[in-house]
């Protein structure tokens, strides 16, 4: 904390607004989840081609079964990375977890432009789902937690 990282640590309340934003959007996961790749995939085409099950689907983007899985685990990674870093100061994802999704990343060729798109995505989507109860606050907790996770998962993108 001594300035190690030259920033402050995540507080009780940027937590508890990201475990309350989340808790209204779980609901809905699957609808909201679709909504934050759509826009992933309208900002980054490419991006589309990564994801196995839908390079080598035909049904709509809309119907893929596999998508909406996706989306739901970086909502929640990112809300438990969030309760982490209040906790443990840090993103702490158990060992053998980390290292197979670092893994899968690196394999499938997801780049950093993937990860930066992503978390305006997923900023714009939580910001449509609350509605009014969306602040400068609420953006930087979820824009700190994901940063962090991301920083975490980059460490084990390798072959
Ligand atoms: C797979 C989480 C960001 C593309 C996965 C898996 C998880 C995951 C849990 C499954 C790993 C397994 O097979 O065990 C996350 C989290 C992210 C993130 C928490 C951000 C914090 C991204 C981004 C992209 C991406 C930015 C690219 C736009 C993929 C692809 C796969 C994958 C292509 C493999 C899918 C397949 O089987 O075809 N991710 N992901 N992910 N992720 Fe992510």
């Amino acid at each position: 904390k001594c300035g190690s990282m030259g920033g402050e640590s995540f507080t009780e309340e940027q937590e508890a607004l990201v475990v309350k934003s989340w808790n209204l959007m779980k609901k809905n996961a699957g609808e909201w989840g679709l909504k934050f790749f759509i826009k992933i995939f309208e900002i980054a085409p490419s991006a589309q081609k990564l994801f196995s099950f839908l390079k080598d689907s035909n049904v709509p983007l809309e119907q893929n079964p596999k998508l909406k899985p996706h989306a739901k685990s970086v909502f929640v990674m990112t809300c438990e990375a969030a309760v982490q870093l209040r906790k443990a100061g840090k993103v702490v994802v158990r060992d053998s977890s980390l290292k197979k999704i670092g893994g899968v990343h690196f394999q499938y060729g997801v780049v950093d432009e993937h990860f930066e798109v992503t978390k305006y995505a997923l900023l714009e989507t939580i910001k449509e789902a609350v509605g009014e109860m969306w602040s400068a606050e609420m953006k930087n907790a979820w824009s700190v937690a994901y940063d962090q996770l991301v920083v975490a998962i980059k460490t084990e993108m390798k072959p």
